[in-house]
C-alpha cells in the first residue's frame, strides 16, 4: 500500500501545526471508507463491558468533532475518541496554538475547546454505521454558568451513540477546569453524571480523565471519589503543564498543554500510582507519550488495559499503529503470557521509584 502520511508529511511540515490538522482531517474526510484488516486475535481485550478488537485507541482531540471517527478506525486502532464536545460551539483560544516541538517529539496545545457543539457532532454520529467503538469525551462552556450541567447535558445528548464517556477534567486550557479534580466538586459532578446515565435506555460506561500535574495527596482524593462514585475506569493521563528539564525545543516556552515523547514518564508513573489506588475495581487507559511497542506494553505494565495516542501520529503517521500491534504480538509470543497477565506487573516498582 502506499503510505500516503509519508508523501504528505514534508508538505504538512510546511504548514503550521494547527492547519496540518485541519488538511489532514479534510483529506481523511475525503478518503473512501476503509475496513479494518482483522486483528490477532491475541489482542482482543475486554473492558467496561465493551470487545475491543485491539488495546490501542486513538485518544481525544485529534477528531474534536466527531468528523473522521471511521476513518480512523480505518487505520486499525481498537477504538476512537472524539471531542472533547462542549454543549454550545465555541472558538477556543486565539491562534497560534498549536505548536510542534519537533526535537523533542512533542506538541504544546492551548486550543481551549475549540469544537461545533454537541448538535452538529451528534448529527454526524446518528450518520455511522456504528461498527468500532467510539468514545465520546464531554467538558464544559468556557463561559458557562453551571459547568456540572454541561457535562450532563453530553451524556444526555450522545446517550444513543457514545460507546462509553470521558469526563475531561484535566484539560489545561480552559480555566478552572481542573478544580472540577478536588473532590467535594469532583463528588457532585460524578454524582450528576452517574445518574444522567443510570436514567438514559443503554448503560454507557463513565470514565473520568484525569491530569499528570496532581500531587499524590490530590490523587488519593480523586481515586476516593472515583471509587465511591462507582465509574466505570479512568484515562491516566492528559497533557501536562510542566516543562521537563530535558526539553530542547524554544517552543517549549510557550503556555498550554504539552504531549508526546516528554510526557511518557510523568504521564506512566501516575499510571502505576493510580493503578495501586484502584485496586484492581475498575480498569485504566494509559495515555502520554506512547510511540512504539515498548512504551504500549510499559503502559500496559504500569497498570493499562488499554492505551491511546496522539502526538506520535503527527511525527510517525498511521503506521505506527500496526508495528505497534506487531510489536505487542511478537512480545505475547516471546513472554508466553497473555496481555492481560501483564496489567500493572512492575507498578510497585515504578512507584517505589517515584
Ligand atoms: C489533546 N488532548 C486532548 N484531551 C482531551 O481530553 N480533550 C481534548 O480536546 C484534547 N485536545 C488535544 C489537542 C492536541 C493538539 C493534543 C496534542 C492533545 C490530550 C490527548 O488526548 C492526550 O491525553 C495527550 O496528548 C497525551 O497523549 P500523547 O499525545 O502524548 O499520545
Amino acid at each position: 500500500m502506499i503510505d500516503a502520511f509519508a508523501i504528505a508529511s514534508p508538505f504538512l511540515r510546511l504548514l503550521d501545526a494547527e492547519t496540518a490538522h485541519c488538511a489532514t482531517v479534510a483529506a481523511l474526510k475525503a478518503l473512501p471508507p476503509r475496513t479494518p484488516a482483522p486483528d490477532d486475535p491475541r489482542l482482543a481485550v475486554s473492558a467496561f463491558g465493551l470487545d475491543f478488537r485491539n488495546p490501542i485507541g486513538l485518544a481525544a482531540g485529534f477528531d474534536k468533532n466527531a468528523e473522521v471517527a471511521d476513518a480512523m478506525l480505518g487505520f486499525g486502532f481498537g477504538f476512537v475518541e472524539v471531542g472533547t464536545l462542549t454543549p454550545r460551539a465555541q472558538p477556543g483560544n486565539p491562534r497560534p496554538r498549536a505548536f510542534r516541538l519537533v526535537d523533542d517529539r512533542a506538541v504544546i496545545n492551548r486550543y481551549g475547546f475549540n469544537n461545533d457543539g454537541h448538535a452538529a457532532a451528534l448529527a454526524r454520529l446518528s450518520k455511522r454505521a456504528r461498527r468500532g467503538i467510539v468514545g465520546v469525551n464531554i467538558g464544559a462552556n468556557k463561559d458557562s454558568d453551571d459547568r456540572i450541567a454541561d457535562y450532563v447535558a453530553g451524556v444526555d445528548a450522545f446517550a444513543d451513540v457514545a460507546s462509553y464517556f470521558t469526563i475531561n477534567v484535566s484539560s489545561p486550557n480552559t480555566p478552572g477546569l481542573r478544580d472540577l479534580q478536588e473532590p467535594e466538586a469532583l463528588s457532585e459532578l460524578l454524582a450528576r453524571v452517574i445518574e444522567a446515565r443510570d436514567a438514559a435506555p443503554i448503560r454507557r460506561p463513565v470514565l473520568l480523565k484525569i491530569a499528570p500535574d496532581l500531587t499524590f495527596a490530590q490523587l488519593d482524593g480523586v481515586v476516593r471519589v472515583a471509587r465511591e462514585k462507582r465509574i466505570d475506569g479512568m484515562i491516566v493521563s492528559n497533557t501536562t503543564i510542566s516543562r521537563p528539564a530535558t526539553l530542547r525545543s524554544l517552543l517549549a516556552k510557550e503556555s498550554g498543554g504539552l504531549s508526546g515523547a516528554p510526557l511518557f514518564d510523568l504521564s506512566t508513573r501516575m499510571l502505576a500510582q493510580v493503578f495501586l489506588r484502584v485496586e484492581g475495581q475498575f480498569p485504566l487507559i494509559g495515555v502520554g507519550g506512547v510511540d512504539s511497542s515498548e512504551a504500549a506494553r510499559a503502559k500496559i505494565e504500569a497498570g493499562a488495559t488499554l492505551v491511546q495516542l496522539y502526538s506520535a501520529l503527527v511525527y510517525d503517521g498511521p503506521a505506527l499503529i500496526a508495528r505497534i500491534k506487531r510489536g505487542l504480538i511478537e512480545f505475547v509470543d516471546r513472554s508466553k503470557e497473555p496481555l492481560a497477565a501483564r496489567i500493572g506487573k512492575s507498578a510497585p516498582a515504578l512507584c517505589r521509584s517515584a
